[in-house]
């Protein structure tokens, strides 16, 4: 059992030189260090004993932990790319492969976005009933494919029942202007809901767009993204929180609806800048003590704000605290784990996938540290990549020690309805990578793994809580 990180970093002593009160913080900072050297020995000697990765031997979930290789085999090389493989945003020149993963006419396309033949079915499934297929398509109960991109799940107590929450982008893809990014005009928020996290049934669309009010937050030429839903249980409501802008993403603000009922339909109320600041990528997160914040990116997206939400959902309150200034990340996923806060970002380069991060806290509101690359399997291309997907959720798994399941969305902005889902398993243990920057060198926080798997499942016994 690794121990885990419990000093506090920074209790400054208030009280004068020569004092009683200096003395007793003299000695106590030596009984600090004492017991830090031992720490840092007993944690060193854990990380000589375990594997790096895979570090348990709790079989529910040592199949998920399989560090399993993609042969990935880039085809040579073309004259001809289409435009829109060549234009596309980002600062930074990325590696090839992602310009082949963006071009629609790539030989590797349907190695990326697999044809319906090999879609998950629940009806056509048989022997394979129950497999992840991280890519493939994903039809629901009605034989449909999934809309619910840019999304996150929702565990209902009361219905006993998973509901899965996301932009429903089943129209076509265009450019508003030239140079502008793919975009579908907003059809709404589609919900879907299952038992099993595997066989999902449509509820509809629960939060509609607006098709002819064009002051409306949500007319259809606007943006609506990574809608969000948590249940307040002090008034019974569900709260759905979601990135609302306009077609050229200047308005940048957060929009709230709620309904009385999981599978809705939700009333929209408002839309603001949270603190009068920029808001695009968001997440809402809520936390066991009945508490809630919204996660955004903010400052052009070069740092993140994490703001407590008003005892009933609806609206924002204080604090507010900036986190990972300058470091320029976007689609932030948080969970809790034996009471650490995690979270997942990407970087910034639009629809092309990325380098995901993980970062961890020991209290919501930060520091906020950042502790490397959580992907694992795969190749190297897959992990620069994030699997060529970006992350939207985390989903808790109580009945499985240690395991979540780790939501993104693989984009395809040539035709941004067939984005694919790429779900995987997301295991926190072992030592982190990367030297961070308030530890001193300890050991202090828990690797967060996402395992590439082509075909997994959830353990039997997953639901046990
Ligand atoms: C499916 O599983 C059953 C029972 O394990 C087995 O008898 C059958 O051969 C399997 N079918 C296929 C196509 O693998
Ligand atoms: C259009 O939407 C705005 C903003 O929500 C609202 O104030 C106005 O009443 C709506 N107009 C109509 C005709 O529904
Ligand atoms: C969006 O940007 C384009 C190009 O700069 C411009 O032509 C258009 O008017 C803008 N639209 C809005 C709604 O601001």
């Amino acid at each position: 059992m690794r121990m885990r990180h419990k000093y506090r970093k920074s209790s400054a002593f208030h009280c004068n030189a020569g004092s009683p009160c200096a003395l007793l913080a003299v000695v106590w900072s030596l009984v600090a260090c004492t017991l830090m050297v031992q720490f840092y020995c007993y944690t060193r000697h854990d990380d000589k004993v375990e594997h790096p990765i895979r570090l348990n031997h709790r079989p529910l979930t040592r199949e998920l932990e399989e560090v399993e290789e993609e042969n990935f085999q880039m085809p040579p090389p073309r004259g001809k790319r289409s435009p829109r493989a060549i234009k596309r945003r980002g600062p930074r020149r990325p590696p090839s492969a992602i310009d082949e993963f963006l071009d629609e006419s790539s030989e590797l396309r349907n190695f990326f976005f697999p044809d319906r033949r090999t879609a998950i079915d629940p009806f056509k499934e048989g022997n394979n009933s129950m497999y992840f297929y991280p890519g493939q398509q994903w039809l629901d109960t009605d034989g449909n494919p999934i809309q619910a991109h840019g999304g996150g799940l929702l565990y209902d107590e009361n219905s006993e029942t998973y509901y899965w929450y996301g932009e429903n982008k089943d129209g076509p893809t265009y450019q508003a202007h030239s140079g502008g990014a793919a975009r579908v005009d907003i059809i709404g928020v589609s919900c879907y809901s299952s038992s099993d996290l595997w066989t999902w049934k449509n509820e509809g669309v629960v939060l509609p767009g607006e098709e002819m009010n064009d002051t409306h937050d949500l007319y259809k030429l606007n943006v609506l993204e990574r809608p969000k839903v948590i249940h307040n249980d002090k008034t019974g409501q569900y709260v759905m929180w979601m990135h609302i802008d306009d077609v050229n993403y200047t308005k940048a603000s957060v929009g709230v609806a709620v309904s009385d009922s999981p599978s809705g339909p939700f009333e929209y109320l408002y839309s603001k800048r949270p603190h009068g600041f920029e808001s695009r990528d968001m997440t809402i997160f809520k936390d066991d003590d009945g508490k809630a914040y919204l996660v955004y990116s903010s400052e052009d997206n070069s740092e993140l704000h994490i703001s407590s939400l008003t005892e009933d959902y609806l609206d924002i309150s204080q604090p507010m605290r900036r986190i990972l200034i300058g470091q320029h990340r976007e689609a932030p996923a948080l969970f809790k784990h034996q009471g650490v806060y995690y979270m997942v970002t990407s970087g910034c380069t639009g629809w092309a996938p990325n380098r995901a991060l993980a970062h961890a806290s020991e209290s919501i509101m930060g520091p906020w540290e950042t502790m490397g690359n959580p992907c694992v399997g795969g190749n190297r291309i897959f992990r620069m990549t994030t699997f060529f997907s970006q992350s939207t959720f985390v989903v808790p798994l109580p009945g499985l020690p240690n395991s979540f399941i780790f939501m993104a969305d693989r984009w395809n902005p040539a035709e941004l309805r067939d984005s694919r889902y790429v779900w995987l398993p997301l295991t926190v243990g072992g030592p982190v990578d990367e030297p961070l920057e308030y530890n001193f060198g300890f050991p202090v926080w828990s690797r967060v793994s996402v395992f590439w798997h082509r075909k997994w499942k959830l353990p039997d016994g997953w639901r046990i809580r």
